[in-house]
């Protein structure tokens, strides 16, 4: 086990306390071999009963980009026509989104698989492990972006995923109890974010 001598708490915290959503990224090109050590660091985070339910996808082929981007565009049209949204915006943000996706230099997309957990007869108990599962996985997905920080590289979380997960199952071929969670977008920075504001600590914590 490592100490506070390998990396001082104040170190870490400061590490931690850098981390920015990184949206625009240089053009030079992430190395496989980083990729694959920061999926690697990923699946050290915690689950609920160890069953590790992320499931990721590596986006690195351009067709299954261009497949993936299709689908997730018609549904997200669909979203902002519904909403009533004018004609000129919902091109704009749908374009936007593509465009993300098409050309960011990682794209991962991250899953739940909810097969992996344990079975209820009752529905309060299932919602609950089913929660658990969704937890865990978003903390894998916490510390990729740790992981990333940690290259130098920046990231983002999207949330796209959710909220097309029919059509990003049908795009990827994905099974159909993965539950489609968001998309990570990595690359180096081309810009330093400046940090967004956060709450003071006595808004959100409360001792009994
Ligand atoms: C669950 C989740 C969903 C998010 N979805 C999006 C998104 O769809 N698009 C985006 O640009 N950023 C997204 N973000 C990034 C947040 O906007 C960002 O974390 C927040 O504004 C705080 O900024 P920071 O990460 O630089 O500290 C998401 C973050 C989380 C944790």
């Amino acid at each position: 086990m490592s100490t506070a001598a390998d990396c001082p708490p104040s170190a870490l915290h400061a590490f931690l306390r850098r981390r920015r959503s990184v949206r625009r990224f240089a053009s030079r090109p992430v190395p496989e071999s980083i990729v694959r050590r920061l999926l690697d660091t990923a699946r050290w985070a915690p689950s609920a009963h160890n069953r590790q339910p992320w499931r990721w996808v590596v986006l690195h082929t351009p067709a299954a980009r261009t497949r993936l981007a299709d689908a997730m565009s018609a549904a997200f049209r669909r979203d902002l026509e519904a909403d009533g949204l004018p004609p000129d915006n919902i091109a704009a943000r749908v374009a936007r989104s593509r465009a993300r996706l098409l050309t960011a230099p990682v794209a991962l997309l991250l899953a739940a698989d909810l097969s992996v957990g344990d079975v209820y007869p009752d529905p309060a108990r299932q919602q609950a492990e089913t929660t658990m599962l969704i937890q865990s996985t978003a903390l894998a997905g916490l510390q990729l972006l740790l992981a990333a920080h940690a290259e130098g590289l920046g990231g983002v979380w999207t949330c796209g995923p959710l909220f097309a997960p029919e059509a990003v199952r049908q795009a990827l071929d994905l099974p159909a109890t993965w539950a489609p969670q968001a998309l990570f977008y990595l690359g180096y920075p081309a810009h330093t974010p400046e940090p967004r504001p956060r709450q003071p600590l006595d808004t959100f914590v409360h001792w009994r």
